[in-house]
């Protein structure tokens, strides 16, 4: 795949551990060290302010890991929440596309607190993002009854830039999650 907005990274597709991309520092209400890739920071940004226009702030909780980092996440999050967990939700090193800068997970920032992963479950702005992620070239990647074939569970708070909104739609709007987008491309 020549294009590296749709490049696929999982269980079976390793990235290199030199893969370079061109990454910027974020701005994020949650944490001062976050970057991602240049486009996707900005077509984020616009993806919050239309969220904050509805009523609710988000914010990157985790944006571009190097190999070495996405090492130091798997061990924290192996002693804090277990094996089943970090298997379940989190990559090895060399095999996340938060490698690639065009991964974030966004969190939810209200009443004065965080909310992070399994603790947005449920509330309303997890469909406002999945209903309108695409107009920022955004897809949730890895959507609810296909982790059989992302092999994660469902994680609605990681979003991926694909760049091309109508790839983005077409996406949603099948109900497909990139594997299988990918593999129709190939037929
Ligand atoms: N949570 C995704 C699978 C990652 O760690 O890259
Ligand atoms: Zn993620």
């Amino acid at each position: 795949m020549n294009n590296k907005y749709l490049i696929l990274v999982n269980r079976n597709n390793q990235i290199s551990e030199k893969y370079e991309c061109e990454i910027v520092n974020c701005d994020s209400i949650y944490a001062k060290d976050r970057k991602l890739e240049k486009e996707t920071y900005l077509q984020f940004k616009k993806l919050e302010d239309f969220i904050s226009k509805k009523g609710y702030t988000i914010a990157i909780e985790s944006g571009y890991r190097s190999y070495d980092y996405q090492k130091k996440v798997w061990n924290e999050i192996l002693i804090s929440k277990g094996i089943e967990y970090t298997e379940k939700f989190v990559a090895k090193p060399g095999y996340s596309e938060h490698q690639t800068g065009l991964a974030v997970d966004f969190l939810l920032y209200e009443n004065g607190n965080f909310y992070d992963d399994v603790k947005m479950l449920g509330h309303p702005v997890l469909k406002l993002v999945a209903d309108n992620a695409w107009k920022f070239g955004f897809i949730i990647r890895y959507p609810l009854g296909k982790e059989k074939i992302t092999e994660y569970g469902y994680e609605p708070w990681h979003l991926r830039y694909v760049k091309n909104k109508k790839i983005a739609k077409y996406i949603k709007d099948n109900n497909l999650c990139l594997e299988e987008y990918l593999d129709m491309l190939k037929k």
